[in-house]
């Protein structure tokens, strides 16, 4: 059972009563700032500053939050989505999925949700910031040795996508998760908290050698779900409404395509790696060289790719891909399974 009062939404249920989000009275900032819960009582006072991402896409302000149940005074980020139809269920999706992530010890790797309401007619939520992360291509950028064939680049992306792949692997066996917006931009890296991330999950751990801290954002186009039709899902009118969820391999997949295409990555892997990647994504040479020599934006063709109606790619479904890593790169990632007795 869950409680989203704990957000300032009015409902409480199972995965299986995820409908009824849609429907359900969330909290109000009033005019004086005033954060107040479906009954008029005061949750929080939220302040709206800095204005940070202003586009077709959504909002993102900067804002503080003074809790009032326990004076805690926090910065945090206010998200407005442009699917307004959907903007509590990203919000429901990011919460759910930050709670099982933490279930597990790996709250680092998603921000909470602290509120959702609505503030001037539209449907906002307030989330932490994560700070010193920039987003995964920005990141790569940074390193020593990119752009020069040296097997360290492939090391270190290996690390932060095992740690993307370990995410999807428990969101997806605990809630149906799949992110289905998957691409570097959504993507943060903090790499000053750099460390080995280890995961226990069922009767298995998973242990990444110390990378860079990654964690998943944006859950606009995002849904959980038993596996026939999605229980709850956000994302507008580009995804089809009664899509599979989750989708085997499919999060991966985007990802994979997304950095494989890009020039930087091709010139900054060595061939190992990049082999190791051709191979995941089941590329023959032939529909490699077409993918290279295509003029087509990559986000149309993989987005084209993944909402397919008969897509699939058990290579690519996180745990089958994790042991794929194993296999390949032993130094990076191991996998141990524990017997019951
Ligand atoms: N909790 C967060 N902390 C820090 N930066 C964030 C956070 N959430 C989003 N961002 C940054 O804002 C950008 C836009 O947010 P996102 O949720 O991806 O919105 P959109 O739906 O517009 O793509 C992200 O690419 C990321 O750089
Ligand atoms: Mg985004």
């Amino acid at each position: 059972m869950y409680d989203a009062n704990e957000i300032g939404l009015d409902w409480r249920g199972t995965l299986d009563m995820m409908s009824g989000v849609r429907n359900s009275k969330c909290s109000i900032v009033k005019p004086n700032n005033h954060l107040e819960d479906y009954t008029g009582r005061l949750r929080a006072i939220l302040k709206m500053e800095e204005t940070i991402v202003d586009s077709t896409m959504g909002k993102l302000i900067w804002a503080k939050r003074l809790s009032y149940t326990d004076s805690n005074y926090r910065d945090c980020l206010v998200k407005k989505s442009t699917s307004q139809a959907h903007a509590k269920q990203e919000a429901v999706i990011q919460w759910l999925c930050y709670k099982t992530l933490s279930s597990l010890g790996w709250s680092q790797h998603c921000p909470p949700i602290y509120d959702l309401f609505t503030y001037n007619n539209s449907i906002w939520f307030s989330m932490a910031p994560i700070y010193k992360a920039p987003v995964l291509d920005v990141y790569l950028k940074t390193l020593n040795t990119w752009r020069i064939k040296h097997p360290s680049n492939g090391k270190t992306l290996l690390g932060i996508l095992c740690q993307v792949a370990s995410s999807c692997l428990a969101l997806q066996n605990i809630i149906g998760f799949n992110h289905r917006d998957l691409k570097p931009d959504n993507i943060l890296i903090k790499s000053e908290d750099t460390k080995s991330h280890v995961l226990s999950i069922d009767n298995t751990t998973i242990t990444i050698q110390p990378s860079p801290t990654t964690v998943l954002v944006d859950f606009g186009f995002s849904c959980l779900g038993p596996g026939r039709l999605p229980w709850i899902q956000a994302g507008d009118d580009v995804l089809p409404p009664f899509d599979a969820c989750p989708r085997v391999g499919r999060d991966l997949f985007m990802l994979l395509t997304f950095l494989l295409w890009r020039k930087d990555i091709q010139e900054s892997l060595t061939e190992e790696y990049i082999e190791f990647f051709k191979s995941s994504l089941r590329l023959t040479t032939e529909r490699w060289s077409q993918i290279q020599g295509t003029r087509l934006n990559p986000k149309d063709w993989i987005y084209t790719m993944v909402t397919d109606y008969g897509f699939q790619c058990p290579a690519l479904d996180p745990m089958t891909w994790l042991e794929s890593c194993v296999a390949t790169f032993p130094d990076v990632v191991s996998i141990r399974t524990h017997s019951d007795s």
